[in-house]
């Protein structure tokens, strides 16, 4: 037997509905690449109002230190909503997360506030915000790890509340910002992971090597110059001025009495000195998305005429950011002292990349050095 007055027509109307949501929820996170985490909940608030017709004014809180406070908002008065921040352990938010812990969405209706449970300056807000009474709130927390980190709360003023299908909507929307939201997290945790290692393998080189202090900045400065010069995209040309930064990381696989010896190596440490950009490329291959930066440290040293390490490579079978790269290093080198030699002036390190053009240096890049604007910041005359 089955139930004769389950009409299954509204149920699949109901569905249709809440498959054009998703995918109207899919549409939405394809706009989230590349944001930083802030960004990402800006856009990710902004496109619950379209996923969620009924909205009319709605909130974004964050947790931060301990408290929920309010980062974005739609209809509301950010400098009066501001003074609406609750603690992080206020039992309420749990309350949006089912049997089995998923998060869900929650309605309340809004018929009065009891002076009693606020504050008189929350009170004071809710009387300018037009919250006190008359409303719903359809609401659903952004978890992380199992915990609270966020709550999206969207309003309907007036009679009646918000459709099941809105509910639905907005526990599968809020679903699903977690996960993004997490890995956006688990992102800039990477990329504050890589800045720390990047940061002490530089200074590790400066340290090792004290002829060449400060080499790493001054060449990525001089990196990232160079590839505006040359049109690059912003991207590129921080990965350009990132493996600038890096290229001699291999240094600190090279013996130091070869690394810190006072004159010129003999051939056969050169040799050795030689295996700097490999050794480069060894330690940054191995984090995740330096892949480009990788390739750069290894072929810094190769020369457009073939006569370069470790490969001979020529012409364009160098990566454009590793010449970029060369040229940088070897102005760098040029205007800083040597145990065996003094440092040569801007310009008379410049007339030798101009006399090396399609030498030792790719024409364009040489061409762009030459085209520069002055000497760069940190660099004697
Ligand atoms: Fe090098
Ligand atoms: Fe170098």
């Amino acid at each position: 037997m089955h139930g004769g007055n389950d009409d299954p027509a509204p149920r699949r109307r109901e569905d249709d509905a809440l498959y054009d949501s998703l995918s109207l929820i899919i549409d939405s996170l394809d706009n989230l690449h590349g944001l930083d985490k802030h960004d990402f909940l800006g856009h990710a608030f902004e496109a619950a109002f379209g996923l969620i017709p009924e909205a009319q004014k709605g909130s974004l809180y964050e947790l931060q230190d301990d408290r929920y406070v309010p980062v974005f908002c739609r209809g509301y008065d950010m400098a009066v909503l501001s003074r609406i921040s609750f603690a992080g352990d206020e039992a309420f938010i749990d309350f949006a997360v089912d049997e089995d812990g998923r998060i869900a969405a929650s309605e309340t209706r809004i018929t009065g506030r009891d002076p009693l449970k606020f504050p008189a300056r929350t009170m004071d807000a809710f009387r300018e915000l037009g919250t006190l009474s008359g409303f719903s709130s359809l609401y659903a927390p952004i978890r992380v790890d199992g915990r609270t980190c966020g709550l999206i709360s969207l309003e309907k003023f007036g009679e009646g509340g918000f459709t099941r299908l809105s509910r639905k909507v907005l526990q599968y929307y809020a679903r699903l910002i977690s996960e993004f939201y997490a890995q956006r997290l688990f992102q800039e945790r990477q990329t504050m992971l890589y800045k720390d290692v990047v940061g002490s393998l530089v200074s590790a080189i400066d340290v090792l090597d004290r002829y060449t202090e400060g080499h790493g900045k001054r060449v990525s400065d001089l990196s990232r110059l160079l590839a505006r010069e040359l049109g690059l995209g912003a991207r590129e040309t921080e990965a350009v001025a990132t493996a600038g930064l890096l290229h001699d990381v291999g240094k600190l696989g090279i013996p130091s009495e070869i690394l810190r010896k006072p004159g010129r190596l003999s051939p056969s440490e050169y040799e050795v000195m030689k295996r700097h950009p490999g050794h480069s490329a060894r330690i940054l291959g191995a984090i995740r998305g330096f892949e480009d930066i990788t390739t750069m440290a290894l072929r810094h040293h190769e020369r457009w005429d073939g006569g370069g390490y470790p490969d001979g490579l020529a012409g364009e079978a160098i990566p454009l950011g590793a010449q970029i790269i060369q040229v940088a290093d070897s102005l760098d080198a040029m205007t800083s002292t040597r145990s065996y030699r003094p440092a040569r002036g801007w310009d008379e390190a410049m007339a030798e990349v101009g006399a090396c053009s399609g030498g030792q240096f790719h024409p364009a890049v040489a061409a762009a050095a030459l085209a520069l604007d002055g000497i760069p910041d940190g660099r004697g005359t």
